[in-house]
């Protein structure tokens, strides 16, 4: 038995592990253009994680987190303000939130909390590197530009499948994205954050040739929104 990545558009991912543990991560539902589920056909949730609050993340996972019980992955400054408003905390990860270079074990899934190099409005942003029950491990590098410590974090971590921001503008763009995977040299990418919104410009066939005339070691592959990766 594999476990599934679903593409839900943009930023938002949902991995159904072998165990059939229910990940989500930055989910974004209704006001995404290129999610193909609303919110409401959502049914459980066992873990939700958020690398920053920008509204293309956040703005459906306290929603998410109500309706199916799910713990959320997030950072205490934004724990602190979703409590403040009534959320449980026994609903937040260690009751108040993580922070970058932390690791929880949650359900047999070690979730540990990496940088990113973006903007946020509470806490600061972050990426996810996340081993799943059967070891494999998956790298979502939330909104970012590159930065040399993913060569680091390679090193760290054995990347099975790493999900990278391509779009530009507000993150890398293929250029810095095609180094990146250089840096963290996982055995699978998959591009990210790229088509919604007019200015996130990229070609993702762009990023794929790009990355097979480079780096013909690593497997790259665009999947359209609703679509499964088995990993
Ligand atoms: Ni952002
Ligand atoms: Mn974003």
């Amino acid at each position: 038995m594999k476990n599934t990545v679903k593409w839900l558009g943009h930023a938002t991912f949902e991995i159904t592990t072998s165990k059939g543990t229910k990940i989500y991560l930055d989910p974004w539902f209704d006001k995404n253009p290129s999610n193909p589920f609303d919110l409401s056909e959502i049914e459980g949730a066992d873990l939700i994680l958020v690398t920053h609050d920008h509204f293309d993340h956040f703005s459906d996972a306290v929603a998410l987190a109500e309706k199916s019980g799910a713990i959320l992955v997030i950072q205490p400054e934004i724990a602190w303000n979703i409590i403040d408003q009534g959320f449980p905390k026994e609903q937040v990860v260690k009751e108040s939130g993580m922070n970058i270079g932390g690791t929880v074990e949650i359900s047999n899934i070690r979730i540990t909390m990496v940088q990113a190099f973006h903007t946020s409005g509470l806490g600061s942003p972050a990426g996810f590197i996340i081993e799943l029950e059967d070891g494999k491990i998956i790298y979502h590098a939330g909104d970012t530009g590159i930065f040399s410590s993913m060569e680091l974090l390679g090193n760290l971590y054995p990347i099975d499948l790493a999900l990278l921001p391509i779009g530009g503008c507000v993150t890398m763009d293929v250029y810095q994205a095609v180094k990146a995977l250089e840096l963290l040299k996982p055995k699978m990418a998959i591009p990210m954050h790229y088509g919604t919104f007019p200015k996130l410009v990229s070609d993702p066939e762009d990023f794929i040739s790009l990355a097979r005339e480079k780096l013909p070691d690593i497997d790259v592959a665009a999947i359209k929104p609703g679509e499964n990766y088995l990993l």
